[in-house]
């Protein structure tokens, strides 16, 4: 018997206890399955439990939410099915804030970066996607102009937050976001990727959406800092931050990788890559970015190639409710660079599809297909939350991204 038929076998297996079985060649199949998926994901959906509408421990995994719908955006536009897309405006309406840049105020003083832009995402996808504008709501202060052109005003706003932030914080490491930006708030002396790496993806979404040289300068400018600094290595490793207070100046790095913060900096490399017309140093940065998630987050175990994990917990089963869900970031943005950058479409579908079957093979939790973790054991491991059919949703529908409609650029 090869490696890989005994993980088939215990797929096989596994589907009399209700497993997805998922062909990955099988456009409908992914459909199906992922359809499953994200019915699961909406278990968790309760608009009055929280602000952001998905079950969570209040209030800091308010970003998990955000998270959730930009999955349940993608779901939207690339399997045509409607379902969830009247709850998904009504959330987004109702967490956008008076100022159009998703900072409402049931969130002040918790809200830092990173969270902000995990909302702000949504309007970026909905943007590049043609969703209609938002209904202004009563609450809004935005301009008619930013109502009319609700997406773009709201990323907009969003980057001139991150660039009157920057500015404020530059007294630290030659540059660079904090991780909060409230000056309480723990963390308030934490510089990290995945608010650098945020600030640098919504900039470059911005610049290839609009044309906008000012968007495409900022964006070189955080990623020159954040390879200067040492965030992302000259072999491309994204580390996890560093502190910047009593003269730390950012000199300590914390060198955990997180598949979320790799992420964060490769759509934002694939971004930069297309707006600078096929810029060959844009595309070399993608495909390390791409070999050193490779590397690091894919085939814990020899005989299940190419199958995601997050290395840092998933091994010791400690993942928790955040950490579950960052490899639904990975799979978001890998799928969508492959349509970005042609050249590295057939490494990323390797990666998509192994990891796809894998996520379909844990989801037989229950008797009900609810999804586990550990997708390279070939069965459920016993932990679900929202972030674990998160990440499953996300990789499974990420196999559908090279036929869905493309990424917008404004004529
Ligand atoms: C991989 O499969 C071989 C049998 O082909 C087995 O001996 C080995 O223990 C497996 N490795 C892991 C990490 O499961
Ligand atoms: C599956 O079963 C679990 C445990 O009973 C339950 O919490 C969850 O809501 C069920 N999921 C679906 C999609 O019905
Ligand atoms: C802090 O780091 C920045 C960027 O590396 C550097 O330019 C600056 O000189 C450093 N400041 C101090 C006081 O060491
Ligand atoms: C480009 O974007 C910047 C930042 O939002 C803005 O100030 C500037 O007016 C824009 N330029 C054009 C030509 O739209
Ligand atoms: C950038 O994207 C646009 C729109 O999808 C596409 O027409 C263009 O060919 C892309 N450019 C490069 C260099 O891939």
């Amino acid at each position: 018997m090869t490696k890989i038929s005994i993980i088939a076998a215990v797929v096989g297996f596994a589907s009399i206890v209700s497993a997805l079985d998922l062909n990955v060649d099988d456009q409908a199949s992914i459909k199906d399955i992922a359809a499953k998926v994200a019915k699961g994901l909406y278990v968790y959906h309760d608009p009055s439990s929280t602000a952001g509408q998905f079950k969570q421990p209040q209030p800091w995994f308010w970003w998990l939410s955000g998270s959730a719908w930009n999955g349940l955006m993608d779901y939207t536009v690339y399997t045509g099915d409607t379902t969830y897309k009247a709850d998904l405006l009504d959330s987004l309406s109702k967490n956008l804030g008076p100022n159009f840049d998703f900072v409402p105020p049931e969130q002040k003083n918790y809200e830092a970066n990173d969270d902000q832009v995990y909302w702000v995402y949504n309007a970026l996808t909905a943007m590049e996607y043609g969703f209609e504008a938002l209904p202004c709501a009563a609450s809004t202060t935005g301009a008619a102009d930013d109502c009319a052109n609700s997406w773009q005003a709201i990323g907009t706003h969003a980057f001139e937050d991150f660039v009157t932030r920057w500015n404020k914080d530059s007294a630290t490491c030659g540059g660079g976001l904090k991780w909060q930006y409230t000056e309480t708030a723990d963390g308030y002396y934490y510089k990290n990727s995945v608010s650098n790496g945020g600030f640098f993806q919504t900039a470059a979404r911005l610049a290839r959406h609009t044309g906008n040289q000012t968007f495409g300068d900022w964006a070189t400018k955080v990623w020159d800092w954040s390879t200067s600094v040492g965030f992302v290595s000259a072999d491309f490793h994204v580390f996890d931050g560093a502190g910047d207070d009593k003269g730390a100046n950012c000199t300590g790095i914390n060198q955990d990788e997180w598949t979320y913060n790799i992420a964060t900096y490769l759509h934002g490399a694939a971004h930069m890559y297309n707006f600078t017309g096929g810029d060959a140093t844009w595309e070399s940065r993608v495909q390390g970015l791409v070999k050193a998630a490779q590397s690091k987050f894919f085939t814990p175990d020899p005989n299940a190639t190419n199958i995601m994990f997050e290395q840092k917990c998933e091994p010791d089963s400690s993942c928790n409710i955040d950490q579950t869900s960052f490899k639904a970031s990975l799979s978001r943005w890998l799928g969508k660079t492959a349509v970005l950058v042609p050249s590295m479409k057939t490494d990323i579908e390797a990666l998509l599809q192994a990891s796809a079957t894998g996520a379909a093979s844990s989801c037989s939790g229950y008797d009900n297909s609810t999804c586990g973790v550990q997708w390279y054991t070939g069965g459920f491991d016993g932990q679900s939350d929202l972030g674990v059919e998160l990440s499953a949703l996300e990789t499974i529908q990420s196999l559908l991204a090279s036929s869905a409609p493309q990424l917008a650029v404004k004529s």
